[in-house]
């Protein structure tokens, strides 16, 4: 059965982005693949033409879909809306709505980028590091949340952080079963020494790991986690982590593979439906002058193959054709050492495009 895959392209550079990715899935089907495509509104875009960041046809498409391939959302233009109508619940939502709570951001530093890095060579050469986020929980959904006043009168904001125990085991097996077919390390984050959510976080994910015994588990604090991150990231194999902790950290670490340009991400639900997106955001600054690094999207139709169509060896033609275009010296402004010549949004696409039809 033909696999159908709902496009988000949503705002800023999302568009452009996209469309090179777009290029990829045409070529994939003319090698004969069995995928469709249609494409939807999320984010700004939506809000634009439905008035909704996440409306009702892009949820009906969205629940109907085998996978989704996303770009980005947000921008200047959306930021007096009240916040139920920004495009950022637009991908909150769609997480929440799909189920979507395993989020995979891997971490890989690109030999050829390692002087696009602002990181020593011998720091990141060879690391291969992913980073596992919860994404439908936390301080990030938790209720209650708003504003209130206080006893002497002053406005005062809250947020509610929390994790029941079903939300942390799930987490956690995904944790322990990727880290099972890689180096068999995991690594459990948490802020335990200040947070109750962090000690049930920790007690949960200790009990588990006894299922797992060929899986080594350590736990290590979020502040610490920021600093190993730059200081030795390559003692990391797989880091499991909460909402917030997970997002900040998943940032830090992109910039070990010389660009957050570079960065794909899979967010899964029980079954292995996905969302793919690039872990970068909408960078109004640069869009529609065909300067975005479509490779992270690119990459993220890889990870799309790989996680919901059980199809690694797709995955692996796209990795590797990414390094080819890079191995031949081609650059986006993001990924350019001075000197280099840099190519714009639609010559990387075409690039990608050309290794894989060699
Ligand atoms: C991310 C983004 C989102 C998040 C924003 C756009 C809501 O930063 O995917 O990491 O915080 O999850
Ligand atoms: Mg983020």
């Amino acid at each position: 059965m033909s696999k159908n895959i709902l496009i988000l392209p949503g705002d800023g550079i999302g568009p452009e982005i996209v469309a090179e990715a777009v290029k990829v899935l045409q070529v994939l089907k003319d090698q004969g693949e069995d995928i469709a495509w249609s494409f939807g509104h999320l984010g700004g875009a939506a809000y634009d033409a439905e008035g909704h960041p996440y409306p009702e046809s892009t949820q009906k498409a969205a629940r109907a879909a085998d996978a989704i391939l996303m770009g980005s959302v947000g921008g200047p233009k959306y930021d007096a809306l009240p916040r139920e109508l920004r495009p950022e619940r637009g991908i909150l939502g769609i997480r929440k709505d799909l189920g979507l709570f395993a989020n995979l951001r891997p971490a890989l530093a690109y030999e050829e980028l390692a002087a696009a890095s602002s990181f020593k060579p011998e720091v990141i050469a060879g690391l291969d590091l992913l980073i596992l986020r919860e994404l439908t929980g936390d301080i990030y959904f938790g209720q209650p949340r708003g504003r209130r006043e206080t006893a002497d009168g002053h406005a005062e904001g809250y947020d509610t952080m929390h994790y029941s125990v079903p939300e942390i085991e799930r987490i956690a097996r995904v944790g322990f079963e990727a880290a099972r077919k890689r180096g068999k390390r995991l690594c459990s984050v948490d802020k335990e020494n200040v947070l109750e959510t962090s000690r049930l976080w920790r007690e949960v994910v200790t009990r588990v790991a006894t299922e797992y015994p060929d899986v080594e588990l350590s736990h290590m604090y979020v502040d610490n986690a920021a600093m190993q991150l730059v200081k030795n990231p390559k003692q990391f194999d797989v880091m499991v982590t909460g909402n917030l902790f997970g997002d900040i950290l998943s940032d830090e670490a992109s910039m070990l593979a010389g660009s957050i340009g570079m960065l794909p991400s899979a967010s899964l639900d029980v079954n292995n439906k996905g969302l793919y997106e690039p872990i970068h955001g909408s960078a109004p600054d640069i869009m529609r002058q065909n300067k975005a690094n479509p490779l992270a999207t690119i990459l993220s139709v890889g990870m799309m193959f790989k996680y919901s169509f059980d199809r690694g060896d797709v995955a692996d033609r796209i990795d590797a054709a990414v390094r080819a275009v890079l191995r031949a010296g081609k650059r986006t402004g993001d990924i350019a050492m001075p000197g280099e010549t840099v190519i714009g949004t639609r010559e990387m696409g075409d690039a990608v495009v050309a290794a894989l039809l060699r």
